[in-house]
């Protein structure tokens, strides 16, 4: 059976948690391939009773909400394994059983110290900060390419540990107390902080692609999930104000061990406007009463950090070139609800940058940073769309944005969210093989 990848089209939040938790008992395990707890997926599930249960989850995958999936967390993610533990405990005790969780062996650890660096970091950046999560992703992720890493099995072996934290705090402590100004981190503190994880660890670690390839050998449906988005990738994204990791599709390839040519799909979440969190450029981005609107009735504002998000109109370059960069099967457009109730909505179809149209996202960053929407004008509508769930049943003005937003941005639509729950969604097309 083929392996399925799901990712964020935009700057992130677009409800990749509720798009997973949707496929929910279709797929038999669920992937984090990247990141770690930057990031924030809310999922709300209905009671029978009409009563609704939001969970929030950072560092799981989402689909550790259904009992029958086996959540897993590759190698790809950094783990801060204070939070790994208190999520695991929150769900545990709201009666979700975690104990299927696999972790990693090659999974990243992120070391307190790590947690302080992107804070200072942020501060001593002033007014050219990214305006990160502050939970130390980046330096993990440098870490890792500076191959001075502390991987989950090294959790293992005391000595090789102890060898490791030295070798990274030798560096990072002239930092932290030469540049920085603040005080140095005591090796011992940091050995017997991980250590004191080990015994809990140990049951889940293992080696996760080995898994992942039983899985699929076996016939089953492995869903592959990104934290971030497209725009937030290290490679594709707006660099440098983007996250540490690959959050496009073919970082699910190497942040999980399964091969390319074992994935059948890309599936992307697409917001039906758009909204970022943190800093850098958002050509689309509203600073009117529309803006506000959009924030309030969607209920923007941060679920890792709880800062306002930044919200502006539907860009269908970006959506092009999440199509392009992802090779997309499929979308799904998140929250068209809450576009209920403006006389026209406007859709971003081009950038003007100094007088010359692109239709493609410029090749050089200043010019991004220049683009002015190109809009086209879609008539609104005034309905309730939130207990739709057939395509015909939405008013023809909402149809029309859907339709001209598929043209738009290269790939069929095939599912629409009208409300933040497990069932306010339309289903177009089946998003997984038969
Ligand atoms: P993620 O990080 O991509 O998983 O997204 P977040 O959970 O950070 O943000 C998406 C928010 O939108 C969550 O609060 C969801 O409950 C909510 N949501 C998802 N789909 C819909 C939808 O179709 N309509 C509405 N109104 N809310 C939605
Ligand atoms: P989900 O998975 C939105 C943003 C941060 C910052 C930049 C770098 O919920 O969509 P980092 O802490 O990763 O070094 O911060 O990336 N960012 C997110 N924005 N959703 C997220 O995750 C994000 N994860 C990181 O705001 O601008
Ligand atoms: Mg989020």
């Amino acid at each position: 059976m083929p392996a399925i990848v799901l990712v964020g089209a935009q700057w992130g939040d677009e409800g990749k948690g509720k798009a997973t938790d949707l496929l929910g008992t279709d797929v038999d395990l669920v992937v984090k391939f990247n990141g770690g707890n930057n990031a924030g997926h809310t999922v709300v599930i209905e009671g029978e009773d009409g009563t609704r249960e939001k969970y929030a989850l950072h560092l799981l995958p989402s689909g550790i909400l259904t009992p029958s999936v086996t959540p897993v967390i590759g190698n790809g993610v950094v783990i801060d394994l204070e939070v790994l533990f208190q999520e695991l405990d929150g769900l545990e005790a709201r009666g979700v059983d975690t104990s299927k969780l696999v972790v990693s062996a090659n999974a990243h650890v992120i070391a307190p110290y790590n947690r302080t660096l992107d804070k200072v970091t942020e501060r001593f950046l002033g007014s050219r900060r990214i305006g990160t999560t502050g939970r130390g992703i980046g330096p993990t992720y440098a870490d890792k390419m500076n191959r001075v890493g502390i991987r989950i099995q090294d959790l293992f072996d005391e000595g090789i540990l102890r060898q490791k934290v030295e070798a990274a705090l030798g560096f990072k402590n002239q930092v932290l107390v030469k540049i920085y100004n603040t005080r140095a981190v005591d090796v011992d503190l940091v050995v017997e902080e991980l250590l004191g994880y080990v015994e809990r660890l140990r049951p889940m670690v293992a080696d996760s692609a080995l898994v992942l390839e039983k899985a699929l050998d076996a016939g089953q449906n492995v869903l592959l999930e990104a934290g971030q988005a497209t725009l937030l990738d290290v490679d594709h994204g707006t660099y440098p104000f983007v996250t540490s990791s690959s959050a496009t599709a073919g970082g699910a390839c190497t942040g999980s061990g399964i091969p390319p040519t074992r994935v059948s799909r890309v599936i992307a979440i697409l917001k039906a406007y758009t909204t970022r969190v943190g800093e850098g450029p958002f050509p689309t981005e509203l600073f009117d009463d529309d803006g506000e609107t959009l924030r309030k009735t969607g209920a923007e504002y941060g679920t890792t950090t709880g800062r306002p998000r930044r919200c502006g109109w539907m860009d269908t370059v970006i959506g092009r070139y999440a199509t392009r960069i992802n090779g997309v099967t499929d979308f799904v457009i998140t929250k068209l609800d809450v576009l209920t109730g403006f006389d026209q909505v406007p859709v971003c179809v081009a950038y003007e940058v100094d007088g010359v149209r692109h239709d493609e996202m410029p090749v050089s960053q200043s010019d991004f940073h220049h683009a002015k929407p190109v809009y086209e004008m879609l008539d609104g509508w005034w309905e309730d769309i939130s207990g739709c769930r057939e395509f015909d049943e939405l008013p023809a003005a909402a149809q029309r944005y859907v339709l001209r937003v598929e043209e738009l941005i290269g790939a069929r639509v095939s599912a629409i969210g009208v409300g933040p729950g497990r069932h306010e969604i339309i289903q177009r097309h089946p998003l997984l093989d038969a």
